[in-house]
């Protein structure tokens, strides 16, 4: 017979289980296993709960456990002295050991038991009961002690255990039977059929005992979500950017003009990188002519005829049909001109400022493992009264150290729109070589004095995109696995921000 049969049998024959524990003594049974089942019976309603207890049980510990067996440490030093004869407390260590003498000393003296004579120790008590190891053995025997408080301080003294025990009542329930048939849990088709002609084996649902549906079970926990890495590393950097007094550019828009993204940089407009090959170009509508018309005047005129030291493009260089040609924006830096534009013309004039934006940009090129035709720039400036490229390279070690890549290195090289630049390059302990990890430089000042940006006002500014360290901090070696449906979302939940 299984343990749910002999409980089914025990409340058959006595009505009740006065204690679950008592019981699974008896059929020798774990308690657990019947606490289980007799839940699982009310649950069906064979069974029906009673009452609880809850009870004290006390063991002796390992150390109770060695009093018990030899005596207390002070009954065991007491013993060792000789009835009418001093002892030296050398000798006497000899005989208990250290730490029976060291235990035991204490409460004999306290106790009266023995007295010090000079270097030795002689009995003053004649007749002493050991009532520690009494009691220990009492509780061995019993789980109880009769004298609660020196059960007490046998606790204090890390001799007894207290454990609690709860065990269960239980009677029988509304719909007891004999032996538990299994309800079905839901309505098949099979059970639909006509009772006449129901197949061999299978049960009418009219004759079928369903289990009652339990309307207050706790739902199935659905899902909430997961933040893409690339969110997660954006929110990293974010956070990083604004500890930094960085300020947020309003980056949310990607169809772009050809004037904000290339002519305003002082790119020229017969640069390759306005190719179609470069660019994604916009066919409807094609073309904007929202620019302010000063600054358009000014930027045009810079283009085509120079200042600021510089020569210019020559004669035809700007066209007004290039500069109005709407676009997918390549660079985020086409946010940061209208921000430095908008710092330059705004109510009480210039101010410094420190800008940052985390968004995407669109690049017309061939797709493969570590390049897709879109993708998200982080993107940096300050603009402030006599800046240098030392505060560049300072600033730039600064955030670079705080996403974790210490060692960085700076190469001169070329953008239509800063001089000097800079590309940033980072020491990747794992792949031992030093990579490319973002580009840099100062604004020109055929960029910046056409905005009427005073003088003195330099910017210094860098662009990284945010795929490559999120790439690194989730070992993901293809981008198609991390832009778009493919992206594992569960990967490397808590990986540390990224480590070059
Ligand atoms: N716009 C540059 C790029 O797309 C990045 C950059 C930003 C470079 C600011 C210099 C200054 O790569």
């Amino acid at each position: 017979m299984d343990v749910e049969d002999q409980v089914l049998a025990e409340l058959d024959v006595s009505s009740s289980i006065g204690d679950s524990y008592e019981f699974a003594l008896k059929i020798n049974a774990d308690h657990q296993d019947v606490i289980g089942i007799l839940k699982s019976l009310h649950g069906d309603g064979y069974a029906e709960p009673l009452g609880e207890k809850t009870i004290s049980l006390w063991t002796l510990t390992d150390e109770g456990l060695n009093v018990a067996s030899d005596g207390s440490p002070e009954f065991q030093l007491y013993s060792a002295v000789p009835n009418d004869e001093a002892i030296t407390l050398t000798d006497l260590q000899a005989l208990v050991g250290d730490s029976v003498s060291k235990l035991g000393m204490g409460p004999c003296m306290k106790n009266k038991w023995l007295k010090k004579d000079g270097d030795s120790l002689v009995r003053v008590a004649s007749d002493v009961s050991d009532d520690t190891a009494v009691l220990l053995r009492e509780v061995a025997s019993s789980g109880t002690a009769t004298d609660n408080k020196a059960l007490a301080l046998m606790k204090k003294r890390k001799l007894v255990k207290e454990e609690k025990r709860k065990s269960y009542g239980f009677g029988k329930g509304p719909s007891f039977k004999r032996k538990r048939s299994k309800k079905a849990v839901g309505l098949t088709k099979d059970m639909l059929g006509s009772k006449v002609d129901m197949p061999p084996g299978m049960i009418h649902w009219s004759d079928t005992d369903f289990k009652a549906v339990n309307l207050k079970a706790m739902g199935s926990v659905v899902g909430g979500g997961n933040f893409h890495p690339l969110l997660k590393v954006r929110a990293e950097f974010r956070r990083i950017l604004m500890e930094m007094g960085f300020e947020e550019m309003p980056t949310n828009k990607w169809v772009e003009s050809s004037f904000w993204n290339f002519d305003s940089l002082f790119q020229p407009q017969s640069h390759p990188a306005r190719d179609a090959h470069d660019t994604f170009f916009i066919k409807d509508p094609a073309t904007c002519n929202s620019f302010p018309d000063e600054y358009y005047d000014r930027v045009a005129d810079v283009h085509v005829n120079g200042g600021y030291g510089s020569i210019g493009y020559g004669e035809g260089a700007f066209k007004k049909e290039e500069a109005s040609k709407n676009i997918l924006r390549t660079h985020t830096t086409a946010i940061s001109a209208q921000m430095l534009y908008n710092l330059a013309n705004q109510e009480g004039g210039f101010k410094p400022k420190k800008y940052f934006s985390i968004d995407r940009v669109f690049r017309n090129e061939a797709m493969d493992a570590t390049h897709l035709c879109e993708f998200h720039q982080v993107e940096g400036l300050v603009a402030d009264y006599d800046l240098t490229l030392g505060n560049l390279i300072g600033i730039i070690k600064t955030f670079f150290a705080k996403i974790g890549i210490t060692n960085v290195r700076f190469k001169p090289a070329f953008n239509p729109y800063t001089e000097p630049s800079m590309e940033v390059f980072g020491y990747h302990p794992e792949l031992k070589k030093w990579t490319e990890i973002g580009n840099s430089g100062m604004f020109r000042p055929e960029m910046l004095r056409p905005m009427g940006l005073p003088e003195g006002v330099r910017v210094i500014a860098w662009g990284l995109s945010l795929e490559r360290p999120t790439m690194i901090k989730y070992k993901i070696n293809n981008i198609r696995d991390l832009f778009g449906h493919k992206a594992d979302l569960h990967k490397q939940q808590n990986a540390p921000i990224a480590r070059f």
